[in-house]
């Protein structure tokens, strides 16, 4: 059995893809109701908290890989780490992104945090440290349709996005074939390293229609991120965050994704491709 712990962009991705490999697959939900389609496609969704130790001793039940995905706060990804010390789990995997311990940004402290818990813990483990999701434009997409503009602090700073599909697509295989993966750290990206200027091209040439990037303070984004509803504290990191983009902070590729799925990563215009109807 494979547990993954959040049915979020990443978990309920790799929870379909190893339902559809035939894998014994359980997510753990705060909300049951809304994997529902998970459950539809064959995953054992069980409820339960990460605050909650007794929630995740329960749902370890017969688990030999757990997928460690969610906000990342620091006790609750504890909690997952010795509850599956406590259960003999083989490995967990883990999501996170290209932490140090002396970030400005508390999250990225935060996953180092994590990530020294899980190697200290005596589990087998894998770290998966991604660059900035490609759905994160997503947030942005009602304004994108509305407008024809977006905008960001990240100035021209290029990124070398992902496809959070693809840290799925990565997370699902590493959790089913794990042994070769044991004690690894990947770096995942896309194939292409971007500005926001490039995206908006990349969306003015899949859209039709002329698509504008405007260059933002860090203060007009985090009020955007208000705007679309993310908690002032969530806001204030994640424009904190963007505003590292024009410094070089998300400007690195790597090919761990091609090299472990054996295909390409998928690129932003397929991404776009694939999202048309938000944007539009
Ligand atoms: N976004 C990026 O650009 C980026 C880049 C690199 C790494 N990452 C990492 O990716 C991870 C986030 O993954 P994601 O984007 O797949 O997450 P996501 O889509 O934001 O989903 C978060 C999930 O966590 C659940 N959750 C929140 N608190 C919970 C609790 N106390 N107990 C149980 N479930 C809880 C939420 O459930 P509800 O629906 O009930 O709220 C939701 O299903 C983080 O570690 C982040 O640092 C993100």
């Amino acid at each position: 059995m494979i547990l993954i712990t959040t049915p979020g962009k990443v978990g309920s991705e790799a929870a379909r893809l190893l339902a559809e490999r035939g894998e014994a697959v359980r997510v753990l939900a705060r909300d049951p109701a809304k994997a529902d389609g998970l459950r539809q496609a064959g995953v054992d969704v069980v409820e339960g908290d990460l605050n909650a130790p007794a929630s995740i001793d329960a749902a370890m039940r017969d688990v030999k890989s757990v997928v460690l995905v969610s906000p990342a706060v620091p006790a609750q990804e504890l909690n997952v780490i010795d509850s599956a010390a406590r259960a003999n789990v083989a490995r967990v995997v883990k999501i996170t992104s290209r932490a140090s311990a002396d970030s400005p940004i508390a999250r990225q402290r935060g996953q180092v945090e994590i990530e020294t818990g899980l190697i200290t813990s005596g589990l087998g483990y894998t770290l998966l440290r991604s660059n900035f999701y490609m759905q994160n434009l997503l947030m942005l997409a009602s304004g994108i349709s509305r407008t024809g503009r977006f905008g960001s602090s990240a100035g021209a700073g290029q990124v070398g996005f992902i496809d959070a599909r693809d840290v799925a697509a990565v997370a699902a295989e590493i959790a089913s074939s794990p042994e070769r993966h044991t004690g690894s750290m990947y770096l995942l990206t896309g194939p292409e390293l971007l500005s926001y200027a490039d995206v908006a091209a990349t969306l003015t040439a899949v859209l039709g229609r002329p698509i504008a990037f405007d260059e933002r303070t860090v203060e007009e984004d985090k009020q955007a991120m208000m705007n679309v509803g993310v908690p002032e504290p969530v806001a204030a990191m994640n424009a904190h965050a963007v505003s590292l983009i024009a410094e070089g902070e998300a400007a690195w590729l790597s090919d761990d994704v091609p090299a472990i799925l054996r295909r390409q990563a998928r690129t932003f215009q397929q991404f776009i491709t694939d999202h048309l109807a938000a944007f539009s």
